[in-house]
This record gives structure tokens, C-alpha cells and sequence, in this order.
């Protein structure tokens, strides 16, 4: 399958290592690489790990037409007021008749119910795996593996900046020298207020529920209250009583049906099962109505991680039905997760 990247970070360059090293196995080629700054570069044999890149396309379109890929792997930065540009990316490629992949938030947790129908609309398939555990199977695991399931609930600690924060306090450390380790761990977004206000986990749980739950809500949906007010202090009397705390976020289906999301640090007994995810580790439950709770644990994920989620994705489509069909044929469509 022939690709374009739009974006090529963190996640870009650790994802076109990943597809050399398995390209005998899964036969990946990256026609053009598209950024912000850096210029674009072509290939349509397929472009090396390291490639050059050449001046930049005029505009995402012509990128696409010229890298004559079959789809679309948007691994832009993420903008958690509006999700765009990337929502407008992903659009250019339905348009087009490609797949999409992308480990962005941005556009789940503000337009996942737009771009699904789109996709659908289109005869394309559009995944998004690495967008809240850094690839671990959570909307994957729904699609592929609970046929049936409906998602009543959820609960995760999913913001890695808040957990080595609250660590670094039960030290005796401050807020700020928290921060500051998750910094230089490479882990905090550009700004770390929106890991440790809850921003980030606000943007997870807006996007779950509207992949898992068929909600229709943006991160402003989110009741959220981060770490913010948190003191070695408070933490060393918690830890006295064998007590913690994680940034925890919760979805859940009221008896009416609606979906109430919230993102709070909660005080947890130390054997709580959420707060077993220590350091940058990852930890989602899901609520079901015929699985009782079932989740997924990632042990100190990173960049790499992220990158296979988008590799995972990308095979999870050419074994989907009617894939190399004319887009027009293809079957299947994009339905939501946890409705197969
Ligand atoms: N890093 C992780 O572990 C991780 C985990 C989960 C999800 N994600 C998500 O994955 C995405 C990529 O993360 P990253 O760490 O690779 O980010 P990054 O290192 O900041 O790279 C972002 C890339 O996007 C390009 N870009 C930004 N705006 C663009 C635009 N309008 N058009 C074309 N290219 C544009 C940048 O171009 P320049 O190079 O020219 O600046 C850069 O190449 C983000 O949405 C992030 O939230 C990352």
C-alpha cells in the first residue's frame, strides 16, 4: 500500500523506521512526506527512513495528488481548540478516495461523527488507534475482538505528565520539579498546563465516547479538574493512610442515556487498580454491557509505540473486506468501533 505522511516528528520518523523494518513482511511504501517548515519530498518507488525533502507543496491537495498514495497518514500536531488543519486533511483524502490514519486527537475528539460518515460515504476506512493509549488495542480491541459490545463506561489514567508529577510529589518534590523531570522525559505537550489542567485527558475522553459511546461531544463537554492543587504535602499524608492519587478520567451512560464525561485527580487506595499505572504507564478500563469490565494496561509506552499504532491501523485496512476494491465498492465502510 503506497502512503503519505502529512507530518514527520516524533511519531513520522520512528513510523517510516518501523515500515523498513517489516516492509518484507507488510509491503508499506511512503510516496511523499508532507510538513509544516521542513518542505515535501516524492517518491513514487518509495521514499528511504531519512529522505530528502525538496521545496513545499503549495497546498495539502497538491500534495496529495501528486503522491498518488492510497492513504493518508496524518500525524500532524494537535490543536485541541479546533483539531484543524488535520480535520480539513483528512477530509482531502476522503475526497480523494484514500484511506486515513491518523494518531491525531484533535480531529476524533472534535469531528469523529462528521469524518466517519465521510469515510463511509466515500467507501474508505479511517482508524485512529494511537489517539489515547499510544497504540495499545483500545478502539481496536472494540472493532476487532467484542463483536456485539456496547461501551456503557470507561475509566483510564491516560495523561503520563500528571502520573510522573503526582510520583515526584509523593517524594517530596514540588509541582513544578515534576514538570519539570516529565520535560525532560520528552513526554509533556509543548505547553504542560494542558497535561496537568486536564486538557489532554479532556480530549481523550471526548474522543472514547464518541467512538466507543456514538457521543457527540467536544472536549468543552468535559467536567475537568487537574492536578493543579496538588502538594508533597497532601501526598505524604495520603501516603500514610496507603493512599494515592491519579488524574483519572471517567465516561459513563446515565439511566436517560446520556454520556457524562469528567477528568479529576482522585484520591485512590494505593491497591486500586488504577493506580497501579506508575510513571508514564497507561491504563483504560471499559464498561460493558455483556463483558463486564475488560481494559488494556501499555507499560511505559513511547514515540515507538505511538508509530506502531498507525502500523497496526494501516494492516488492520488492507485485511478489512473489499479492500483493493474500487473505493466506490469497497464494503464496510467506517463503522464506529464497538458496532461490528
Ligand atoms: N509523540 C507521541 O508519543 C504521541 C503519542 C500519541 C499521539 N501523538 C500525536 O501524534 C501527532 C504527531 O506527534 P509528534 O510527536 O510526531 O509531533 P511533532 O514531533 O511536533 O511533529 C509534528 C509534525 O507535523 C508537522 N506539521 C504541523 N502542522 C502541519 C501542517 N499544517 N501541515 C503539514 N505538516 C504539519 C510538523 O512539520 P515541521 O516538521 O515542518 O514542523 C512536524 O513534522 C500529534 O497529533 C500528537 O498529539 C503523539
Amino acid at each position: 500500500m503506497k502512503l503519505a505522511l502529512v507530518g514527520f516528528g516524533n511519531v513520522g520518523k520512528s513510523f517510516a523506521k518501523l515500515v523498513e523494518r517489516k516492509r518484507s513482511e507488510f509491503p508499506f511504501h511512503i510516496t511523499g512526506i508532507h510538513t509544516a517548515r521542513h518542505g515535501t519530498a516524492y517518491d513514487a518507488s518509495g521514499l528511504p527512513a531519512s529522505p530528502h525533502f525538496g521545496p513545499p507543496a503549495a497546498s495539502l491537495e497538491e500534495f496529495l495528488d501528486r503522491a498518488g498514495a492510497e492513504a493518508l497518514v496524518e500525524i500532524t500536531s494537535l490543536n485541541p481548540e479546533t483539531g484543524e488543519p488535520a480535520i480539513s486533511h483528512l477530509r482531502a483524502a476522503f475526497a480523494r478516495g484514500m484511506h486515513a490514519v491518523t494518531a491525531n486527537k484533535g480531529p476524533i475528539a472534535h469531528a469523529y461523527a462528521a469524518l466517519r460518515a465521510e469515510a463511509a460515504g466515500a467507501g474508505v476506512q479511517f482508524r485512529f488507534e494511537s489517539t489515547v493509549m499510544d497504540g495499545a488495542p483500545v478502539f481496536n480491541m472494540v472493532r476487532n475482538n467484542l463483536p456485539g459490545i456496547k461501551v456503557t463506561g470507561f475509566a483510564g489514567v491516560l495523561n503520563s505528565t500528571s502520573n510522573v508529577a503526582i510520583a515526584a510529589m509523593r517524594r517530596g518534590r514540588s509541582l513544578e520539579d515534576g514538570i519539570e523531570e516529565a520535560r525532560a522525559m520528552g513526554i509533556t505537550e509543548a505547553d504542560a498546563t494542558f497535561d496537568i489542567d486536564g486538557w489532554d485527558s479532556a480530549v481523550k475522553a471526548a474522543a472514547l465516547a464518541n467512538v466507543l459511546m456514538d457521543a457527540r461531544v467536544s472536549p468543552l463537554a468535559v467536567d475537568r479538574r487537574g492536578i493543579g492543587r496538588l502538594t508533597p504535602e497532601r501526598m505524604s499524608e495520603l501516603a500514610g493512610n496507603r493512599k494515592t492519587v491519579r488524574l483519572v478520567t471517567r465516561g459513563r451512560t446515565t439511566p436517560g442515556g446520556e454520556v457524562r464525561l469528567r477528568v479529576r485527580a482522585e484520591v485512590l487506595d494505593e491497591t486500586d487498580i488504577l493506580a497501579a499505572s506508575a510513571g508514564t504507564s497507561n491504563l483504560i478500563l471499559l464498561n460493558t454491557d455483556l463483558m463486564g469490565t475488560l481494559g488494556t494496561v501499555s507499560i511505559s509506552p513511547g514515540v515507538d509505540q505511538t508509530a506502531y499504532g498507525v502500523f497496526s491501523d494501516l494492516v488492520d485496512i488492507t485485511r478489512a473486506p473489499g479492500f483493493g476494491a474500487p473505493a466506490s465498492a469497497a464494503m464496510g465502510g467506517s463503522t464506529p468501533a464497538g458496532r461490528r
